[in-house]
């Protein structure tokens, strides 16, 4: 079963947010099933490197939103992405460098790093942004 799974309470109305979200999920997912492989660690530093390349994208294209559509609480919610990429960082330091072993909890972890931010700040500029009409 995927640690993860893309629900309709996950949706922040915007098709191409969500579609993007649905990536990060799988990325994140690709690492729980590699936890059952006998030996992970090249799929968890290939993983690693998807997830921190296309977080990068994906901030970057919700920050050009931003900025467009001039959502004041940008600056804030762009702090958070900051602090979010320098803790997915750390985590992709230790696994490029052998340095963790992946347990539950780290995978627990990533689910609430990307699902609470989703559900709770990505929610909040994507209503802003409905009413102006993005879809
Ligand atoms: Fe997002
Ligand atoms: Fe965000």
């Amino acid at each position: 079963m995927p640690l993860i799974t893309w629900s309709k309470e996950l949706s922040v109305g915007i098709e191409s947010i969500d579609t993007q979200h649905k990536e990060l999920i799988r990325i994140i997912n690709t690492l729980n099933d590699a936890m059952d492989l006998d030996d992970p660690r090249d799929i968890f530093k290939k993983s690693f490197a998807d997830l921190t390349q296309y977080t990068k994208t994906h901030f970057a294209y919700e920050e050009e939103l931003f900025e467009q559509y001039g959502y004041q609480e940008g600056i804030e919610h762009k702090r958070q992405h900051d602090e979010l990429i320098v803790q997915l960082l750390e985590l992709k330091d230790r696994f490029d460098h052998y340095q963790m072993d992946m347990t539950e909890q780290v995978m627990q972890f990533l689910k609430d790093w990307l699902t609470f931010h989703i559900q709770k700040s990505d929610k909040e500029y994507s209503q802003f942004l409905v009413k102006l009409g993005v879809k």
